[in-house]
């Protein structure tokens, strides 16, 4: 596992303003938006493209074009959901599948409610969507159901780490192709399982429920 923290001005200013817990759902969900396509456009660097001809107005030139089979985007609801348009809006080819995982609030185990993706991800590149890499829990479970699929090449897109949920991703997927984009790995995690100083709990802040 490899982890890339994307280290640019926008993407600390964006994530400053989520961070601050003054600023509102809607405000939240439009920042949140922002920040994922740059995250999204440090994920991509290494998208499968393809040679293809084409015309211009002016002559017959080569080209580059996403290539098949299509990527797949897995965001891990609820709050991966507020992740999906920035991702997909980069990857338009992209074909969508859906994770449902809670983390027990005792346990901080992750459990599985709801999953929608193909059966066979042979050959597939999957990015999969979570803003918080907390304890890690949810997102190795994750990113093993993907790989048992036949997955070769995933990425996690996440906006936010704790360094104890990237060491447990570090030992539980050591030698598998997975990738970790991040604007931040933060400080430490708390008794409660909450990233410090981090953002809160990302669910409720975009959505504005318990
Ligand atoms: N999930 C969140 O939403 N926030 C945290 O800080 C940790 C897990």
């Amino acid at each position: 596992m490899r982890i890339h923290v994307v280290d640019h001005p926008l993407v600390a200013h964006k994530l400053t303003t989520l961070r601050d817990q003054r600023t509102d759902s809607p405000t939240f969900r439009r920042l949140a938006d922002e920040l994922v396509t740059l995250l999204a456009y440090e994920a991509t660097r290494d998208v499968r493209t393809e040679q293809v001809d084409i015309d211009t107005p002016v002559s017959r030139t080569t080209g580059v074009k996403l290539s098949y089979p299509r990527p797949l985007v897995v965001p891990i609801l609820r709050a991966g959901l507020g992740m999906l348009d920035g991702m997909v809006r980069l990857l338009p080819t992209a074909e969508v599948g859906f994770l449902g995982m809670v983390r027990n609030e005792e346990t901080l185990q992750p459990a599985t409610y709801a999953t929608r993706m193909p059966d066979d991800l042979s050959g597939r590149q999957v990015y999969v969507l979570d803003p918080m890499l907390a304890t890690g829990g949810t997102l190795v479970a994750a990113i093993q159901e993907l790989i048992k699929r036949g997955a070769d090449d995933v990425t996690a897109v996440v906006l936010l780490a704790a360094p104890e949920g990237v060491e447990i991703m570090e030992r539980e997927l050591a030698g598998t192709p997975v990738t970790v984009v991040t604007a931040s790995v933060d400080e430490r995690l708390n008794e409660h399982g909450y990233i410090v100083p981090g953002l809160g709990d990302a669910g409720d802040r975009m959505y504005g429920v318990a």
